[in-house]
């Protein structure tokens, strides 16, 4: 990678409001020469306080606009040289995908080339695009994605990101830009937002509310703990190979119920607080992904103990209340609203 002067990276990060983005900022600092700057629009998934420790530091700094906003976009390449941009802005959530698409396809598909546009018309040396094992679809009860494996998409979030893979790999092959693809199991683990399943089950634990469990609860996820994550797509980084996918995991296959079980016998609770509610339509059965190419070209080995991993998460949940409270009480929501307007309704420009 090109280290400008031989000592700074600088680096783009989109997204480094949110869950993943907020590890990854974290990490990179920890990176002696490296500059982030953060370009987040602060949609409700985002928020500052996901970055507080860090925000104060001379090699960070955010830049409020959306991925979608070609001038702002344009702007920001513009003033400063780029080494690499790792793109992460996204609308993440399956089930707000089913109830309202059009902001996925606007983030993940729009800002995408936005964001890949601007990168070769400012000559950034790399561009990193963050996906999903979703793009792969659903597995049945055997066999593993690998970087191989068909595109078959089943909701409009894993769409929109399977349409953005396309685009960025699209680019390597028109242009030779020097792009590297990801494409990550669910993460799990410290400032993730409390509509995902792990989040929710916690925070819900604590206060007393119910568990709801989609279908029979025998949907299958292969669980990775976000530092792994983030120490792979630094990784993808600075050892990626242009035109390259790698698909990151780390072979930790646990049916929904099975998460049930983990998360009732830390929090000491009672089985009852596990409702059955009705299936998410287009519900992917299985996911799992083989790491092998990660491990054997990068280096990827994941460090966190599933047990201990969940441990330690629900740890956090319980002496960060203020964190998830201000999100679940609809007072973060009413900041949001001010800001923004409607939920799930990002500014993007007309
Ligand atoms: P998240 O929803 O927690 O955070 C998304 C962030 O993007 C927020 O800070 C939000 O403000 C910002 N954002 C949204 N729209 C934007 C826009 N138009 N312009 C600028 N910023 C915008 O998401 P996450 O769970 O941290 O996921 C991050 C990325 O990793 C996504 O691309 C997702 O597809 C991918 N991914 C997530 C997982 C997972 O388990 N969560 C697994 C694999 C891959
Ligand atoms: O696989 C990577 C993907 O993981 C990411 O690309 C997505 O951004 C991320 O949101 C996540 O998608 P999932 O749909 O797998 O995550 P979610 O936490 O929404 O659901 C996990 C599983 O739990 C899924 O099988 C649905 C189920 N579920 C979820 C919720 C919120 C329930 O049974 N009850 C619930 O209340």
């Amino acid at each position: 990678m090109n280290h400008l002067g031989g000592s700074a990276m600088r680096i783009l990060v989109t997204g480094g409001l949110g869950f993943i983005g907020s590890h990854l900022v974290r990490r990179l600092l920890r990176e002696p020469e490296v500059l982030v700057t953060n370009l987040d629009v602060l949609t409700y998934a985002g928020n500052l306080a996901n970055v507080a420790d860090v925000a104060g530091s001379d090699r960070y700094v955010w830049e409020q606009s959306s991925i979608t906003d070609e001038v702002a976009v344009d702007r920001i390449l513009r003033e400063t040289q780029y080494d690499a941009i790792i793109n992460l802005a996204a609308e993440s959530h399956v089930d707000r995908s089913i109830s309202d698409g059009l902001p996925f396809v606007k983030t993940n598909v729009v800002g995408t080339q936005v964001l890949l546009e601007a990168a070769r018309r400012h000559q950034v040396g790399r561009f990193v695009q963050v996906s999903t094992d979703e793009v792969y679809g659903s597995l049945g009860e055997h066999g593993y994605f690998t970087e191989l494996s068909p595109l078959q998409p089943n909701s409009p979030y894993s769409a929109s990101k399977a349409s953005a893979d396309l685009l960025v790999l699209a680019a390597y092959r028109t242009y030779g830009q020097n792009v590297v693809v990801t494409r990550c199991s669910n993460n799990y683990g410290p400032y993730q937002f409390p509509e995902k399943l792990i989040p929710l089950y916690i925070t819900n634990g604590i206060e007393g509310k119910p568990w709801p469990l989609y279908g029979d609860g025998l949907n299958v996820r292969d669980w990775l703990h976000v530092e792994d994550h983030v120490d792979a797509l630094w990784l993808a980084l600075s050892r990626g190979q242009a035109g390259e996918i790698y698909n990151i995991g780390g072979h930790n296959e646990r049916t929904n119920r099975q998460v049930a079980l983990t998360l009732l016998d830390i929090m000491g609770l009672s089985p009852d607080i596990v409702v059955s509610v009705p299936d998410r339509p287009g519900h992917d059965r299985r996911y799992a992904i083989d790491p092998s190419k990660a491990m054997r070209e990068l280096g990827f080995f994941p460090r966190h103990d599933w047990t201990e991993g969940m441990r330690e998460t629900v740890r956090w949940y319980e002496t960060h209340p203020k964190w998830w409270q201000t999100i679940k009480s609809g007072e973060y929501l009413q900041f949001y609203q001010r800001q923004y307007g409607r939920l799930g309704d990002a500014p993007h420009e007309s």
